[in-house]
């Protein structure tokens, strides 16, 4: 295996890429060279790239436009960008974008060398390396530093000591349980117990005496008295998890304990004071519930005095790299290994795919991945689908014309069915889309 670093160069001067060339050998670096752009990206998708040099302005496709398509397709590889025209719009824009550094012709080996030091260990701050320690920023175990994870830690703060309902909505495998444990576990009333209840899982006929205990004789099987989960909360937090699968019946009785907080045990005639806070989370939508009558609303307003909503990870791509160090670590301790190193194009994939089943489909990812492979994960090592940018929407069996429908409902839905301003995004008239609209 070369354990060269590899370069790629971009410079439309053959003699400034024969200048560099010379330079990334004396390095010790592996150079790649090219004039163009579009063989840029070409070696690129097909090679594994440490580290872009490229120039700004050249002829047809400039430098910027490959600093913005990494930043789309490779942002884990780290760009430094020369140029022999200083302009102070162009540097903070390459900057925004993601070029670490910005080095001005003509330039000294010295310079070109210490720019090159400098956004490679830029970088090695953000690949997994066995020889330095990773940090991993993480509130109460629970892995982010994304702006809306951020927000999240702070709201969690903000409700931990009070007892208000809180609801947590979010895809599965957000970390919505582990969110309402952070909460419990962080309050004032963290010795008290937390007791989570999987209200979908439980049989519809044993709910009742589930959540509210039962005495003896309440019904045929019921041989002696029996506390529900309610009462084992006292003083501390039911977690009612799956809230939106609970039948009509306990929603009825929930909405009791909500605004009476007391419960009263199957069989028996008086009720009984607690003192809990709820938990509820869902993945339904129970607006649209409520519209089509599955769901209380008066409950619905009940449990959700907070709201906590936990954004898919495709919406938080800045944390797929600090989750993938934390688990590599994690799995890597388990099995008594070193973690695993990721090639620079298996990090912009992993960055780049969907996640459809979020944190938890990372982290059985990176659990199998730890134990299927020895040193340095590569792209072969990646399973197909997730080598696509987003599975979830991209059908393979669609044809044409389906694809043409669901894209044109999608610029009408957000334009508010707008047709003027949706054939104005389409690049179509008007009558055209109408004529589109008509054909189904
Ligand atoms: N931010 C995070 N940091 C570290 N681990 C996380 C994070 N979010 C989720 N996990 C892990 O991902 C897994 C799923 O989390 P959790 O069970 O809390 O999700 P959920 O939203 O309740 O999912 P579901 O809707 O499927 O019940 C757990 O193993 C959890 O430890
Ligand atoms: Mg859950």
């Amino acid at each position: 295996m070369n354990n060269k670093l590899s370069v790629l160069l971009v410079d439309d001067s053959r003699d400034m890429l024969e200048l560099l060339r010379r330079n990334m050998n004396a390095m010790g670096l592996n150079p790649f060279a090219t004039e163009s752009v579009v063989d840029a990206i070409d070696i690129l998708e097909n090679t594994e790239i440490d580290l872009v040099i490229t120039d700004l302005n050249m002829p047809g496709i400039g430098g910027l436009q490959l600093v913005k398509y990494m930043s789309q397709h490779f942002s884990s590889i780290p760009i430094l960008v020369i140029t022999g025209y200083p302009n102070v719009e162009d540097a903070v824009e390459v900057m925004k974008l993601g070029a670490l550094e910005y080095l001005i012709k003509p330039f000294t080996f010295d310079e070109l060398q210490s720019s090159i030091d400098k956004v490679l260990t830029n970088r090695s701050i953000s690949v997994v390396d066995d020889s330095e320690e990773v940090i991993i920023e993480s509130f109460h175990g629970i892995i982010g530093k994304s702006e809306p994870m951020q927000k999240l830690f702070r709201t969690i703060d903000r409700t931990k000591n009070n007892k208000a309902s809180v609801l947590i909505t979010g895809e599965s495998g957000t970390g919505k349980e582990m969110v309402a444990r952070a909460i419990h576990y962080n309050s004032s009333f963290s010795s008290s117990p937390f007791v989570p209840v999987n209200v979908g899982a439980i049989p519809e006929q044993l709910l009742e005496s589930e959540l509210f205990g039962h005495l003896k004789g309440a019904f045929t099987g019921a041989i002696t008295n029996r506390v529900g989960f309610f009462q084992a909360a006292d003083g501390g937090t039911i977690f009612l998890d799956e809230i939106g699968n609970s039948s009509p019946a306990v929603q009825a009785k929930l909405l009791r304990v909500t605004q009476e907080k007391e419960v009263t045990m199957l069989g028996a005639t008086k009720p009984q004071k607690v003192s809990v806070r709820i938990i509820s989370a869902t993945n339904s939508n129970l607006e649209e519930m409520i519209w089509k009558n599955l769901f209380r609303e008066d409950l619905f307003y009940r449990l959700n005095v907070i709201t906590i909503h936990i954004p898919p990870l495709r919406e938080r791509k800045d944390d797929i790299q600090l989750l993938i160090n934390f688990f590599n670590k994690k799995f890597s301790k388990e099995s008594n290994k070193k973690p695993l190193k990721f090639s620079s194009k298996v990090l912009s994939l992993l960055k780049a795919y969907s996640w459809p089943g979020n944190i938890r489909e990372l982290e059985n990812f990176i659990h199998r991945i730890v134990i299927m492979s020895d040193v340095k994960v590569e792209v072969e090592d990646i399973p197909s689908h997730m080598k696509m940018a987003s599975p979830a929407t991209y059908n393979l069996t669609e044809t044409l014309s389906q694809v043409e429908k669901k894209h044109i409902e999608k610029v009408l839905n957000s334009v508010n069915d707008n047709k003027t301003k949706a054939a104005e995004i389409l690049g179509i008239d008007r009558k055209t889309l109408r004529e589109k609209l008509k054909r189904d």
